[in-house]
């Protein structure tokens, strides 16, 4: 799958990228993410990207030119029997951004993650271009970058071959309408700090053990998370066992 990260500041993804399961993944040659700085598409003598803003306000807006034409340039750079790919713009005005997008949008070859800074894109980007808006959360982050990040991060792990084993993200919380929240893990030592390891966990008994977890599940989400549980089951969810007792 490839990722095209259209962004004023590509310097912020390197040490993302450089580590850990994005490295893996892009070593194998599952992934690749181009980083394209808008900037480069900048027209005037100073590169300038932004300018205020018509009919006055504070901040600066991101001027259609520069944006419009990297994005074009992006989208141009490939076969001319492939599709364009998805354009994705990171605004908090977006699609609030879940598991279950992540999911949709793992099933894309392409992805251009456009993230914007200051006060936002002059509106003619989202009239000429017609991305899809996409948000990671209802607060204001200082750029799209970081949501970027999240998006690349979430996909990233539903694709064959990331991980190491096939199943674990089905069994991640909020996969494919997994409504339950993980249970709690240990590893050693068997006592830390007068804190024991539950004896269910030591004895061997997998289906013990699996039912333990399940009521785990089931206990966590009741506490932190009931609208999980309240929400209507999605088709190929794994139903919540006994969510009605106590
Ligand atoms: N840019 C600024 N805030 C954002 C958010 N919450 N989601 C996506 N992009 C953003």
């Amino acid at each position: 799958m490839r990722f095209d990260v259209l962004t004023l500041f590509p310097e912020i993804f390197s040490g993302y990228l450089s580590q850990s399961l994005l490295k893996l993944a892009i070593d194998r040659g599952l992934v690749r993410v181009d980083l394209h700085n808008i900037r480069d598409w900048a027209r005037s003598k100073h590169r300038n990207v932004d300018d205020r803003p018509f009919g006055g306000g504070p901040g600066m807006v991101l001027k259609p030119e520069p944006v419009v034409e990297c994005v074009e340039a992006v989208q141009s750079q490939r076969d001319a029997e492939q599709p364009p790919g998805r354009l994705i713009l990171l605004t908090p005005q977006g699609r609030r951004f879940d598991q279950r997008v992540a999911e949709e949008l793992a099933q894309s070859d392409r992805l251009l993650l456009l993230c914007g800074r200051y006060e936002g894109f002059d509106q003619r980007v989202m009239d000429l271009l017609s991305p899809e808006e996409v948000s990671v959360g209802d607060f204001v982050l200082n750029g799209g970058e970081v949501a970027a990040m999240t998006i690349v991060d979430a996909v990233v792990r539903l694709l064959p071959g990331v991980l190491g084993d096939e199943n674990s993200s089905i069994e991640d919380s909020f996969s494919r309408g997994n409504r339950l929240l993980e249970h709690a893990q240990y590893t050693r030592p068997r006592e830390y700090r007068g804190l024991a390891v539950p004896d269910v966990l030591l004895n061997g008994n997998h289906p013990d053990i699996a039912e333990w977890r399940r009521q785990d599940s089931l206990r966590r989400t009741r506490d932190r998370r009931q609208d999980l549980l309240d929400s209507p089951a999605e088709e190929g969810s794994h139903e919540p066992p006994d969510a009605d007792s106590k």
